[in-house]
């Protein structure tokens, strides 16, 4: 299956640099592809296709590229991993160990040729880890998780936990609702970047992606 998923993938997608992270090249669908403006039904991929490379994850993956002490030796987890972004950038900047994870094939599927198209090594798993106590992990990244209410709740709740044992929490997000105001008390901006041009057009508009740490709690 995933050498199937693999072939569908590399048949439709393009490589691209266009994005706040042009040192890592990955397979996106990007608007070059016929994919772009396929009807839902002529789409090979079950909708939705995660495996974008979505402002979130730009932003933890940028953040990573620059600051390579926050992950440097350390064992990285990549929560819904997506096209592999983050892991692949933990890796590239000397990660003890990273492990990508996410519950959706496809996204797997992508993480593994956009790790191999960056020439790096990396585990992957997806199995629900949300709730678990990620006990081998020093550093968590979430990119872009933040689009619905109720999974924000538990994805919050969670990741206070896991604050709470220790672990480094860092979150990208361009500003989604499910990082309410509330939330974001318990959280410190560490940067904020402008996204390059096509990257703008291929996120419906977003202009600006953060990363932010999760060390306050109330
Ligand atoms: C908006 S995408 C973000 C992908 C990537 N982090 C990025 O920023 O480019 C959200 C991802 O979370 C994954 N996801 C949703 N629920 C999950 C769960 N319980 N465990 C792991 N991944 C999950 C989805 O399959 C999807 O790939």
């Amino acid at each position: 299956m995933l050498r199937d998923i693999s072939a569908a993938i590399i048949r439709h997608t393009a490589l691209s640099r266009r994005h706040l992270t042009p040192e890592l090249v990955l397979r996106l669908i990007t608007p070059e592809c016929p994919l772009w403006r396929a009807k839902e039904d002529e789409s090979p991929f079950r909708d939705p296709f995660w495996a974008f490379y979505w402002p979130g994850g730009q932003a933890t993956a940028r953040y990573i590229l620059d600051n390579q002490d926050l992950v440097k030796d350390r064992n990285v987890l990549d929560i819904g991993c997506g096209c592999g972004a983050g892991s692949i950038a933990a890796a590239k900047m000397k990660a003890k160990y990273v492990l990508a994870n996410d519950i959706d094939h496809y996204a797997l599927a992508a993480t593994h040729l956009n790790a191999n198209l960056n020439g790096v090594l990396i585990d992957t798993s997806s199995k629900n880890l949300i709730g678990t106590k990620c006990e081998e992990f020093n550093v968590i990244l979430i990119g872009d998780m933040f689009y619905d209410d109720d999974f924000s709740h538990t994805l919050f709740e969670w990741l206070i936990k896991l604050h709470e044992a220790g672990k480094t929490i860092l979150i990208g997000d361009p500003g989604r609702h499910g990082l309410t105001e509330k939330r974001r008390r318990h959280v410190q901006m560490l940067a904020e970047y402008k996204m390059p041009r096509e990257s703008q057009e291929e996120n419906n508009g977003f202009t600006k992606t953060k990363v932010w740490k999760l060390n306050k709690l109330i």
